[in-house]
């Protein structure tokens, strides 16, 4: 098994990971119902964020915890919602590459969504 080393890589990478969390009825509604994403558009926005963080490419400039908020208004992003979408993540990490890149990946992952649900805490606070 190899590491993460191009945007194809991570086209995969993406795809597996939706595949996982559309097959999943206790998070896939956030998706299908919440917001309706079209995943031929949603996945390359997806490439192109993670490219960003670990290829070092550019092109991502959206602020990705306001769009979460925005999520978190319709439907509240619990921590379960946030521990099952690590673990499909890091499953779909795991079973396709080893190395430097592949552990990066699931680090950033894992700050990103420590960011957003504090955010999303905080924003709960505010509300009372
Ligand atoms: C409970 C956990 C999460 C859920 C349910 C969730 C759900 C969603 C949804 C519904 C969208 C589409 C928003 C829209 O188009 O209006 C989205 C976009 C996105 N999410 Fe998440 N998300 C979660 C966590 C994360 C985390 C931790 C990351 C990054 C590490 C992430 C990365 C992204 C990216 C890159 C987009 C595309 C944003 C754009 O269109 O520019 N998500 N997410």
């Amino acid at each position: 098994m190899s590491d993460i080393q191009t945007q194809e890589d991570l086209y995969l990478l993406v795809d597996e990971f939706y595949k996982k969390l559309l097959a999943d009825k206790t998070i896939s509604y956030i998706f299908t119902d919440v917001v309706k994403i079209k995943l031929e558009e949603h996945l390359p926005i997806l490439v192109t964020f993670w490219s960003q963080g670990i290829l070092g490419t550019g092109g991502y400039s959206k602020n990705l915890t306001q769009i979460h908020l925005d999520v978190n208004e319709k439907e509240y992003l619990s921590p379960e919602l946030f521990s099952i979408w690590l673990n499909h993540f890091y499953n779909s990490v795991d079973e396709n590459f080893k190395g430097e890149k592949a552990e990066r990946i699931k680090t950033q992952a894992l700050s990103i969504a420590t960011v957003m649900q504090i955010k999303i805490l905080n924003q709960k606070k505010e509300e009372i």
